[in-house]
């Protein structure tokens, strides 16, 4: 997609970090933008200030967990413009933390329902109105932890390999159909955005918070807090959906762990630690 003026820019997770810095690119692009998030405040306050730049902003509120919030939000995009042509499904948290033997089920279910179901949810409610138009680009945020392991982070890390696997079977489906959508998937590093606070996002339905907002180990905040900043790599991404970029990683130096992660499967060798900084 080379033009993005006039057109219509959907952002799931889109009150802050990212998604917000996602917003504020497309919207300097001349883009309508709508909003989804399930902290409400927080979304009022994003897309206020969005609009105080001039932006047309539609929010809504919404939990990407759930698959008829997302038919939801799919609808009223189309209900208020009639179209949308860049979908990110971009919520997400930080996980359940810890061992993997140790992790709870509720950890588990908590980590998949926003950070993998949300990504299908996505795809399920738009890609087929973004083939049916014939053009379109669908951006889902992974994770540099979808292309290598790391300790203590078991349940994020499977759901951001599912999310690059989902989007590279996407990518192929569409290219094969010809279907005129595009497909990026975004493997950043340490980003400075809320993600360490993510346990202000747990649901009640899953039982007492073990993730109070304070609680994330300290060398995660420091690394966050270090992390590049998230508007520049919203700079890359609108980058990578004009030259149809699928892989949008945030530093150059991740190639070493990339290449590290395939020659242990070709070589058959034991996984070695990535430098998370
Ligand atoms: N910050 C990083 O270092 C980093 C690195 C790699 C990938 N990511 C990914 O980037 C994405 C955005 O995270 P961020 O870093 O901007 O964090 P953030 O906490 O600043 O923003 C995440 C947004 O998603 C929303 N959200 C979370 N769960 C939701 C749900 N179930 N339904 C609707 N909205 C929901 C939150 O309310 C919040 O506004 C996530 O998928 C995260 O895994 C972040």
């Amino acid at each position: 997609m080379e033009q993005f003026t006039g057109k219509v820019a959907v952002i799931t997770g889109g009150a802050s970090g990212i998604g917000f810095s996602l917003a504020k690119t497309f919207a300097a692009q001349g883009m309508h933008l709508v909003l989804a998030d399930l902290e409400a405040p927080a979304l009022e306050t994003a897309a206020a200030q969005l609009r105080a730049d001039g932006a047309d902003v539609l929010e809504f509120h919404c939990d990407v967990a759930d698959a008829a919030a997302v038919d939801a939000l799919a609808a009223a995009t189309f209900e208020r413009f009639g179209t949308a042509h860049i979908v990110c499904n971009n919520a997400g948290v930080g996980g359940a933390p810890g061992l993997t033997w140790e992790v709870s089920l509720e950890g588990w279910e908590w980590t998949f329902a926003a950070n993998l179901h949300g990504v299908i949810h996505g795809i399920r409610s738009f890609a087929p109105k973004l083939i049916s138009q014939g053009e379109g680009h669908i951006v889902n945020t992974a994770s540099l932890a979808g292309l290598k392991g790391a300790p203590f982070m078991s349940a994020y890390v499977a759901t951001k390999h599912a999310v690059v696997g989902i989007s590279e079977c996407l990518a192929l489906e569409l290219a094969m159909t010809n279907a005129g959508v595009g497909v990026s998937v975004l493997c950043p590093g340490f980003l400075r955005t809320r993600i360490a606070e993510s346990g202000r996002l747990w649901p009640d339905h899953l039982g007492p918070n073990p993730m109070p907002e304070d609680s994330a180990a300290s060398f995660i905040r420091d690394l966050v807090d270090g992390g590049k900043e998230p508007d520049w790599y919203a700079g890359e991404v609108l980058d990578a959906i004009r030259t149809n970029r699928f892989f949008v990683l945030s530093d150059p130096a991740h190639a070493a762990a990339i290449s590290a992660r395939h020659q242990e499967a070709v070589g058959g060798t034991q996984p070695t630690m990535m430098n998370l900084a």
